[in-house]
């Protein structure tokens, strides 16, 4: 990993600003809007606004990056409740993106207060103040989990926001999710922008419940997650959704010991995938087009 790298903005469709990855050969947001997708994909299905009637709230934000969705979330949570007492732990391999996102004046459409937040989460790693104790860990979020271990950190909120799977396949393991899952409230929700089979199959591994959250900008949901999603407000999978969970696009990326590559994880998925008896995609893509 190359720590000291300039990354180039880009500016998306609501007129704020992502960066391009060429380790990873993605941007960091969606085209449509990175702002807009920090709030329709993290702070709004995660029920932060509902959620910050209680007078503390703990959040994990896995892959902090620029710092959006962290900045998504405490907007959402003070707007609602401008007395509520916020925890928040980033997880971020990369300190140089949230440096250089800083330093390249990226937060025009924010708050000073927020950029204020994310300048000394970038610079100091850590924020302390009457309504906010905020920490970012830098490091290889699959060792970082590790440490939150008795820490009794138990989180209403988690964000899971690694590049896509077939770029990152480390953050969207059987594996990785289950340790994630661990420290998930029992009344808290995850979210994440993608609804990969995949992706899906390792959160039930997980023993978690799932449901859509509404695309937002693209065509295609993202999913929200949570030991018991039993209000109306979760959008329940589709037929066509529980489908795709039976084919072999769900066999999902394992890294049994959390160090294996990318190239070891999608060449063991490949493998599962050759072996399989389940439909093929694009069977079942043909079946519901
Ligand atoms: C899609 S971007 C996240 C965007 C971010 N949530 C935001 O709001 O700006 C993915 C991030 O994951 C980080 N990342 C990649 N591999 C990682 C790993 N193994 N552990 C922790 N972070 C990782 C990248 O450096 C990048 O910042």
């Amino acid at each position: 990993m190359k720590n000291k790298v300039n990354f180039i903005p880009k500016v998306t469709g609501d007129g704020s600003f992502t960066f391009f990855s060429s380790e990873f050969g993605e941007h960091f947001h969606s085209h449509y809007g990175a702002r807009q997708e920090s709030f329709g994909k993290f702070a709004i299905p995660t029920q932060l606004s509902i959620k910050a009637k209680q007078q503390h709230l703990k959040v994990l934000d896995i892959c902090y990056g620029l710092g959006y969705n962290t900045a998504a979330a405490l907007e959402t949570i003070w707007r609602a409740n401008p007395d509520c007492h916020v925890e928040l732990i980033g997880l971020e391999i990369n300190v140089s993106v949230a440096k250089n996102a800083i330093e390249r004046q990226l937060f025009s459409y924010w708050n000073s207060e927020y950029t204020e937040i994310l300048r000394q989460l970038a610079f100091t790693q850590q924020v302390n103040s009457a309504r906010l104790t905020a920490k970012l860990l830098i490091g290889d979020a699959r060792n970082l989990i590790k440490s939150l271990s008795n820490s009794g950190f138990y989180a209403d909120a988690i964000f899971l926001d690694p590049f896509s799977p077939p770029q990152c396949p480390q953050l969207w393991t059987i594996e990785f999710i289950r340790q994630v899952a661990q420290y998930l409230h029992s009344n808290g929700l995850l979210a994440t922008y993608s609804c990969a089979a995949a992706v899906r199959t390792a959160l039930i591994a997980a023993g978690l419940a799932i449901a859509s959250t509404p695309p937002i900008g693209r065509r295609t949901p993202g999913t929200v997650a949570g030991w018991e999603l039993t209000s109306n407000a979760f959008l329940l999978l589709s037929q066509r959704e529980r489908e795709h969970l039976l084919t072999k696009a769900a066999i999902p990326y394992r890294d049994p010991q959390l160090k294996d590559s990318a190239t070891t994880m999608i060449h063991r998925r490949i493998q599962e995938q050759n072996e399989s008896q389940l439909e093929t995609t694009s069977h079942w893509r043909k079946r519901w087009s």
